[in-house]
């Protein structure tokens, strides 16, 4: 193929992030998965390695992505209707499974509906195309995801319809709101539930005591979003996630089925007005073909699971399996942030050393990821470890000796 102009200038682009750190490198390729053996959890193969790896950065909080009534249903609903639905979901692609994974989510998360998107980061995006209008401020978290951010840009919020408060400061939430213009009839107050480079949670009782108190100051009042993507399905004492931990419902939920859930796809949660809203608005609804039905089938599964004895039995292990994690990471003196999620960082606080201690833990068959400067601020790096529930004593254990190993 001959090189264009193009490629040539996307190159000196492209080099300009490699001198700078901020390239991201090759990415490793999976090529199978082993089931648990005798008492250790799932491994991996990797391409070009003749060895098993022990993954320990996968989201797949509750290890249902290989489940095998997972599996089966998603096969059941191909077989029934297809791989690809033929359409986006407003002309012909709307098939029950569908409309059976909108009705089940808003049921597990306590919602009159919900509409499913193929992923959070495309709900996020929607959700900012739906609710908000030139009299809407926007208040955010510092360290909301992206795709909150993202999508504010595409929907065109100006940038004087925007507040950010302190990472979890409630102080600088209320700051924020009594700063709020006398031309805005509505305020939404969006935060991430999980916050997924640290594991930390929002306060979503104390956001909520405040929201509340300015509610009446605006003609549509203060709308509370929260994005817990980390959280649903791993969080709480019944997987209802961070509103469950803290003790407070935001009037809209958005999440994914790609994280304890083990599948794909993401989904908005709320009144049955905001998604008609969403379902009129949202292009990244609208103009894009949905998820599978075998998706759809297999995450209706996962929330079938959740429910179930077997389901609080892996969320049972996953904490005390995070717990086994988080107080062998202290015994051997490491500095993380310290919380019952199963995002736990070791913070490093050196990118070399960052670097040095995933390889280590890669020679030892140990799969991680370490976070360093633009994801992180610098100073901030970290490996981000995630427990599973899939992981059994045995398996951290080694990931400590390892670590022990590199003091
Ligand atoms: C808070 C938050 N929102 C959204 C996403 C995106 O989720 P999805 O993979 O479903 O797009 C992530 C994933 O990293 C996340 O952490």
């Amino acid at each position: 193929m001959t090189e264009t102009r193009l490629d040539r200038a996307l190159q000196s682009e492209l080099k300009i992030l490699q001198d700078e750190g901020r390239a991201k490198p090759p990415e490793r390729i999976i090529t199978a998965y082993h089931p648990p053996e005798n008492d250790l959890g799932p491994r991996y193969s990797l391409e070009g390695e003749n060895r098993r790896f022990l993954r320990m950065s996968s989201n797949s909080y509750l290890s249902l992505s290989n489940h095998p009534l997972l599996i089966a249903r998603a096969d059941n609903a191909t077989h029934a209707c297809g791989v690809g639905p033929g359409a986006v979901r407003f002309i012909d692609g709307t098939f029950s499974y569908h409309v059976a994974l909108e009705e089940r989510i808003a049921r597990f998360v306590g919602k009159e509906a919900a509409k499913i998107f193929n992923s959070a980061y495309t709900a996020n995006c929607g959700l900012a195309l739906s609710i908000g209008g030139k009299a809407t401020q926007w208040i955010g978290d510092q360290l909301n995801h992206n795709s909150i951010i993202r999508g504010m840009r595409i929907a065109g919020v100006p940038s004087g319809n925007k507040s950010i408060y302190a990472h979890n400061d409630v102080e600088d939430l209320q700051r924020c709101l009594e700063a709020v213009g006398g031309d805005i009839t509505r305020v939404v107050v969006i935060f991430d539930g999980i916050f997924s480079m640290r594991g930390d949670y929002a306060p979503i009782d104390k956001i909520l005591a405040i929201t509340d108190r300015y509610s009446d100051k605006f003609t549509d009042g203060v709308i509370t979003v929260v994005d817990d993507s980390h959280g649903i399905g791993a969080y709480g004492a019944t997987g209802r996630g961070t509103p469950e931990f803290s003790g407070g419902t935001p009037d809209i939920i958005i999440g994914t089925f790609g994280k304890a859930f083990g599948v794909n796809g993401g989904f908005i949660a709320g009144s049955g007005t905001v998604v008609e809203a969403v379902r009129q608005r949202a292009d990244t609804y609208i103009y894009t073909n949905p998820l599978s039905v075998a998706d759809c089938a297999a995450a209706t599964t996962a929330l079938d699971i959740c429910d179930s004895a077997e389901g609080l039995q892996r969320l049972d292990n996953l904490r005390q399996r995070t717990r086994q994690f988080r107080e062998g990471l202290e015994k051997l003196g490491f500095e993380t942030i310290p919380g019952p999620h199963p995002v736990v960082p070791l913070l490093v606080r050196d990118t070399a050393k960052t670097h040095a201690l995933v390889k280590r833990l890669f020679a030892a068959g140990i799969l991680v990821v370490g976070l360093t400067f633009p994801v992180v601020p610098k100073g901030d790096e970290t490996i981000r470890f995630q427990v599973n529930a899939a992981h059994t004593e045995a398996d951290i254990d080694l990931v400590l000796e390892v670590l022990a190993r590199t003091q």
